[in-house]
């Protein structure tokens, strides 16, 4: 198959977007830019339509996707018992980097589900995706536009990386703006949950509906609590090397860093550094590739470059990579949930 490209970095192409959707309508998949990273679309209610997104990514079948729409009415269709917090938070987060878990209707088949009873629903805030949306018939299944497994796109070129001569379409909006995948809260049972982590924090979330819950599987990080997102027990976000978080005091970090790093290159293995801007200088650079994250100054920088950052080393094949700890303030447990997913749980403290 061959796929297009379409650029659209300066806005949007009204005829682009009009092939786009005529490619969803007749069952293809159209990655696209969102503000949090680049999704892989097809018609969220057309059965083999979203069974070719699972085709696409490699991605197990009881991964249910989250869909996409373009303003609060098109819940109604998808949904079903919709309770008054959805509406409260669509009103003070959505369009955003927010999905939310609600029964789901007839009208949307199992395929898209996993087989769940309950569908992830989501408006994104960014000019492309609702566009394509619309144009493609309001009801947009998108995972995150990698193959299964790996780092999330936050650009187009991630995206061809994985996808090229596999989907249909590539919609090239530049790179996204937050880079980490939407908060997702379940509404379904009793008090609202956090099954993943996000721009949208807790706090967030607390100050528009009371006590909110972080599923129990992210805090416990124990392999034998199931979590309630059936995509959060995969590893994920995955580069090929060896990834090792080093946690600790900045200075201990950064010696045990070198150290580790020293060991390495002396045995010929290739390899990386993640650091900051803050920290890059003091590494050694001898047969060891660093790279800064972006800046402790600005959390939203080391959120936008994680994945970026992983598939960069990828790229340059190198065998183990050594990282930082990033418990930033706001964005914090949503860089280190992904981070520590990456690295298979592989953490030495100093
Ligand atoms: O920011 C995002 O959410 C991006 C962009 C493209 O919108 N999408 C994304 O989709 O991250 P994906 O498929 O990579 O992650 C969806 C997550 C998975 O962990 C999945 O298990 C969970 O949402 N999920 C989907 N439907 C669910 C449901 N009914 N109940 C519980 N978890 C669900
Ligand atoms: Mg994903």
């Amino acid at each position: 198959m061959r796929t297009v490209i379409e650029t659209m970095r300066s806005g949007i192409d009204e005829e682009g977007i009009r092939r786009a959707g005529e490619i969803l309508r007749r069952g293809g998949l159209v990655a696209f830019p969102t503000e949090t990273v680049y999704g892989l679309g097809a018609n969220a209610l057309d059965e083999t339509a979203a069974a070719r997104i699972y085709e696409a990514k490699g991605r197990p079948s009881d991964n249910p996707l989250i869909v996409h729409i373009a303003d609060w009415e098109a819940v109604r269709k998808i949904a079903a018992d919709i309770p008054g917090e959805a509406r409260l938070l669509a009103d003070a987060f959505w369009p955003g980097p927010l999905t939310m878990i609600l029964r789901k209707s007839d009208a949307v088949p199992p395929a898209t589900t996993g087989g769940l009873s309950t569908v992830a629903v989501r408006l994104p805030d960014h000019p492309v995706a609702r566009a394509l949306i619309r144009a493609g018939g309001g009801y947009i299944a998108a995972p995150s536009a990698n193959t299964s497994g790996r780092p999330s796109p936050t650009k187009a070129e991630h995206v061809a990386r994985d996808m090229d001569g596999v989907i249909d379409m590539i919609i090239d909006g530049g790179d996204v703006e937050i880079g980490l995948e939407s908060t997702i809260v379940d509404l379904t049972e009793g008090t609202p949950t956090i099954l993943r982590p996000g721009y949208i924090s807790r706090e967030m979330l607390e100050g528009v509906l009371g006590t909110v819950e972080t599923d129990r599987a992210l805090i416990a990080d124990d392999a034998d609590i199931r979590p309630k997102a059936p995509g959060m027990k995969y590893r994920h976000y995955a580069p090929r090397a060896e990834l090792i978080i080093v946690e600790g005091q900045q200075e201990q970090v950064r010696r045990k860093i070198n150290e580790l790093a020293a060991e390495n290159a002396a045995r010929g293995r290739r390899t990386g550094i993640i650091g900051t801007d803050e920290s890059r200088d003091f590494y050694i650079k001898e047969n060891v590739e660093v790279k800064s994250i972006g800046s402790r100054e600005d959390e939203g920088s080391i959120a936008r470059h994680l994945y970026g950052i992983l598939r960069e080393f990828d790229d340059s094949e190198v065998h183990v990579i050594y990282s930082e700890s990033f418990e930033t303030p706001r964005l914090g447990q949503a860089i280190m949930n992904r981070l520590i997913k990456a690295a298979g749980h592989q953490i030495i403290s100093v």
